[in-house]
């Protein structure tokens, strides 16, 4: 009676879990648009080209991910993030192709509810056109306009100059560095430059500009 009644339960979670990643309960879809890029909810149906932009030796390790090794480890990945939805798809506007990606999570460096983490990776074939300043510009409003986020933070690797100027270019302050930060999936042990961003201040800058 008990293995029967753990295997209905069991049915049940996968049953939601597979309806999540379909997309029944999108109560909250999100679509933010700028010039060139539209950031929406990741889907089932980007894994051949969130496997290229993951597996892609370029982008994972600056991050501080290992590039996928193989479609299952994509695919994997891709389901997590569209069940948590803390990670979203950087598409192309013109034809909804997935170039990168962008997360906006809770953070666990400050003990604040209302603080937000960012962080972003993009395929190495669009790199330097711009594209990720845009990308973080439309997710600082979406923070600060449409969630309860007071506080956005954001940090890198600090030999990663291009997210650096990505950050910089995207008007946070700096806050510091932390030594040793992180050993990664390679062995690396690495210090990391830290940024943020509060309401107060992303709104003060809207009214200047
Ligand atoms: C970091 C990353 C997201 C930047 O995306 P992008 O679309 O190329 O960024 P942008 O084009 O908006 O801006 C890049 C800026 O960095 C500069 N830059 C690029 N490489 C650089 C380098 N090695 N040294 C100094 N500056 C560099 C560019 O010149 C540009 O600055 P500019 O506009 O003043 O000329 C992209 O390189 C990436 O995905 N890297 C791998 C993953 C990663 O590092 N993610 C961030 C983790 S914190």
């Amino acid at each position: 009676m008990l293995t029967y009644g753990i295997k209905v339960v069991t049915r049940i979670i996968f049953a939601l879990r597979f309806l999540k990643l379909k997309g029944f309960f999108d109560g909250d879809i999100m679509k933010l648009v700028g010039e060139r890029i539209a950031i929406r909810n990741l889907k089932l149906s980007d894994i051949d080209a969130y496997y290229i932009y993951g597996s892609d030796q370029l982008v994972g390790p600056q991050a501080g991910w290992k590039p996928f090794p193989n479609l299952n480890v994509a695919k994997n990945v891709l389901s997590g993030h569209i069940v948590n939805k803390e990670t979203f798809a950087i598409v192309n506007k013109q034809n909804d192709y997935l170039i990168g990606t962008i997360s906006l999570y809770n953070t666990a460096l400050r003990k604040y509810n209302k603080a937000k983490s960012l962080g972003f990776s993009l395929s190495s074939k669009y790199w330097n056109k711009g594209i990720m300043t845009e990308a973080v510009k439309l997710m600082i409003e979406y923070a600060f306009t449409k969630t309860d986020c007071e506080i956005l933070e954001v940090g890198h690797h600090s030999d990663n100059y291009a997210s650096k100027r990505v950050i910089e270019k995207c008007g946070f302050n700096y806050d510091g560095r932390l030594n040793c930060y992180k050993r990664l999936y390679d062995g690396r042990l690495i210090d990391a430059d830290f940024y943020s961003l509060t309401k107060e201040e992303f709104e003060r800058k809207r009214l200047d500009e």
